[in-house]
């Protein structure tokens, strides 16, 4: 019976799929990141035909090469792949896979939640109304900014990005500019979106600016302090794509210049640590990578890369292979 390891406790939807197809799992029992000592010695028992992983593995070449020999399939719950040392899987002969497209409405979600919140200041006003400074109405109190009929400019306008403008459009009446390496001449009829050619551009144009580029060493600091000085002073920064996009070092001291006027961030250059400087500040919202955490999403993500696991036991291509 083939034998599935699951580094972390995951939601039981995709355990289920695992076992309905007849095979043993196993979940570290820990529940925490496994070090890569630890990782490896487990592979090296040879006795796990798949690897259901998270993006808080790293996967490296000498994992692949502590896996090599049983391992077929590494199936990273995550759209995001950058934990993973594609090169080093395909030189062991390993095959990895991604859950792209269920998370897609919810990470699009989370990024109205922060875009709103920041904008409208509501996790600032709640903490100044739990301490008790609430002592009535006030014309000038906490006052914030609109999102509708403003320009959001998307950076990386992959099925997330677009997500994010179709909402932006369509629900709040903004212009949408946008930069990706493809260009989409359709998405552009459709929604009146001005394509931009270099991201510099969204940066000079954009009241909102949304990141949805996937970590790569071009976009790694894709944001540092000259492109923040190309903001508007009254722009907002969102990121639900990856920590390192962003030099964190220099947000900060962009916040506190008020260079932007804030930022909502879901993603950490160094996660788990946060940047202590953003901790002080108020014109920025941080919530600790939860975009794509919803029960029912998760619940998909699970079950996502359980199927990319069957399939690649069956000798199929898994759906979602990154290559
Ligand atoms: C989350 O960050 C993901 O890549 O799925």
């Amino acid at each position: 019976m083939p034998k599935i390891f699951v580094t972390r406790k995951i939601p039981e939807a995709g355990i289920k799929k695992l076992k309905s197809a007849g095979y043993e799992v196993e979940v570290n029992p820990a529940d925490k990141v496994l070090a890569k000592d630890e990782l490896v010695s487990v592979l090296k028992t040879g006795k796990y035909d798949a690897v259901l992983a998270l993006l808080t593995d790293k996967l490296d070449a000498d994992v692949f090469q502590a896996a090599k020999g049983s391992v077929k399939i590494f199936a990273n719950m995550a759209v995001g792949f950058d934990n993973v040392d594609v090169e080093a899987s395909k030189k062991a002969g390993i095959m990895v896979s991604n859950t792209p497209g269920v998370l897609t409405d919810t990470v699009a979600e989370h990024t109205f939640a922060l875009m709103l919140a920041i904008a409208h200041r509501v996790a600032e006003a709640d903490r100044f109304t739990r301490a008790g400074k609430y002592h009535g109405w006030e014309p000038m109190m906490l006052l914030g900014s609109d999102l509708s009929y403003k320009t959001i400019g998307i950076l990386g306008l992959g099925r997330i990005g677009s997500r994010v403008a179709y909402h932006a459009v369509k629900g709040f009446n903004a212009k949408a500019v946008y930069y990706d390496v493809n260009r989409n001449e359709e998405f552009e009829k459709e929604f009146s979106a001005e394509f931009c050619r270099t991201p510099e551009e969204v940066l000079k144009k954009a009241d909102f600016v949304s990141i949805h580029v996937p970590l790569l060493p071009a976009t790694h600091h894709l944001i540092n302090a000259e492109k923040l000085k190309m903001m508007k002073p009254t722009a907002y920064l969102i990121n639900t794509s990856r920590g390192p996009v962003i030099d964190e070092k220099a947000l900060a001291e962009a916040l506190q210049n008020k260079i932007i006027k804030g930022a909502a961030i879901d993603v950490f250059e160094n996660e788990p640590a946060i940047e202590p400087a953003l901790l002080k500040l108020d014109n920025i919202i941080l919530t600790p990578h939860i975009a794509s955490a919803t029960e029912a999403t998760r619940d998909k993500m699970a079950e996502l890369a359980a199927e990319n696991i069957i399939s690649a036991l069956s000798g199929k291509e898994p759906p979602n292979l990154v290559r």
